[in-house]
């Protein structure tokens, strides 16, 4: 009813509004007054934490993408071997565990049947399941042996936008987590970082306060049949998450790539006129990955693109390249996913309406696919 969807038009698009509050409820309770994490939910001995040798993310769709951010936030944290695999995937191939394995199944149902099966699997080769789920009580959390519950709040639209928000969240936690029972990571590097992810919520606000232009530009590009999506380092799985919103919304074909990868292969596809969004990393630390994606956005431009280009506030090296630019707030490196994929959702919503689609409910999907 329009009541439940708080006079927006959608669920998707009051699900895209509340997503500063669910980052913020997904903190709560989660970090004490000295920036120490509390993460006492997550009942897996200390001890097990500490002779883990490896990580395992699986997962589906969205929540795969967060999976694949994962896995740099938690090699970056605790030096530990970290795979990020597609449940659909991961047991067909006899992958590698043993009780020393820390597998974290991330799904916001918690009824995912892919997922499902591969944590079992996992499970039966002795390695222990950390859930990152949305849905209390769900099954995945029930059969794991311990669960992070993201708080996002009930979930309705079939496209993930806020659960994806606040898995982020809880993957970083994770990372963090593991670092300061591990003992390579502590004190002020925690602290930093809880500081920096605190500011987040007030930053996905602002965001939000500056998507007008993000839709015009949706509306205009209704007639296209192909948008691409570049990025790289934790800026891939950000393109990869932009693209499959357009397909599940839009109908439309929308792929992902990592910028690097441009040369070996789809630089090819670009022409006149080509709507390519880019995904551009600070020019802040790593500054390498930045001055190689601003001439990945000069390469597609001499081709005919028309440049999308999503970059942090200051950044003027990109401005004589980017047909269209959307700012989004200044955050470190690992965090961008946070506020850059808010105007990727507002794109796809927009783009989808635009075309007369039905975003709650986009054709041929379910919101919890229980079936393998
Ligand atoms: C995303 O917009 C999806 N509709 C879909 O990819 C989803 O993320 C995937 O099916 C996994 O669902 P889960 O998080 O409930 O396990």
């Amino acid at each position: 009813s329009a009541a439940e969807k708080g006079g927006y038009a959608s669920f998707m698009l009051k699900e895209i509004a509340d997503q500063p509050k669910a980052v913020a409820d997904t903190l709560l309770g989660r970090i004490d007054a000295s920036g120490t994490l509390r993460l006492d939910e997550v009942r897996i001995p200390p001890h097990v934490l500490r002779e883990a040798d490896k990580v395992v993310v699986i997962a589906c769709g969205t929540a795969y993408h967060a999976g694949m951010i994962a896995k740099y936030a938690i090699e970056h944290t605790t030096r530990l071997p970290c795979e990020t695999e597609l449940a659909s995937e991961f047991r067909y191939r006899d992958p590698i565990l043993d009780h020393r394995t820390l597998v974290i199944a991330i799904s916001q149902s918690g009824e995912t049947m892919d997922t499902l099966m591969a944590l079992r699997h996992a499970r039966e080769q002795g390695a222990r399941v950390l859930a990152i789920c949305n849905t209390n009580g769900s099954t995945i959390p029930r059969e794991s042996d311990a669960v992070l519950y993201t708080h996002a709040g009930p979930e309705v639209a079939v496209a993930s936008t806020k659960a994806f928000l606040t898995q982020l969240v809880a993957c970083y936690l994770v990372a963090l987590y593991l670092g300061q029972v591990r003992g390579t990571k502590w004190g002020d590097e925690i602290r930093t970082v809880v500081r920096q992810l605190s500011e987040i919520p007030r930053q996905v606000e602002e965001v939000l306060g500056t998507m007008e232009p993000v839709r015009e530009l949706a509306r205009t590009l209704a007639d296209r049949n192909t948008v691409l999506f570049l990025g790289r380092h934790v800026g891939y799985p950000v393109a990869l998450e932009g693209a499959l919103k357009l397909k599940e919304l839009a109908y439309m074909h929308a792929e992902g790539f990592a910028a690097g990868e441009l040369k070996h292969g789809p630089i090819a596809l670009v022409d006149e006129g080509l709507p390519v969004v880019v995904i551009v990393p600070s020019p802040r630390g790593r500054s390498v990955l930045h001055d190689k994606i601003v001439s990945n956005i000069q390469e597609i431009r001499a081709r005919g693109a028309r440049t999308v280009v999503i970059a942090e506030e200051g950044d003027e090296e990109v401005v004589p390249y980017a047909d269209h630019l959307v700012r989004v707030p200044a955050v470190p490196t690992l965090l961008q996913p946070l506020v850059a994929t808010v105007p990727l959702q507002v794109f796809a919503c927009e783009l989808a309406t635009a075309r007369g689609n039905e975003v709650d409910q986009p054709r041929n999907l379910a919101k919890s696919v229980t079936v393998e």
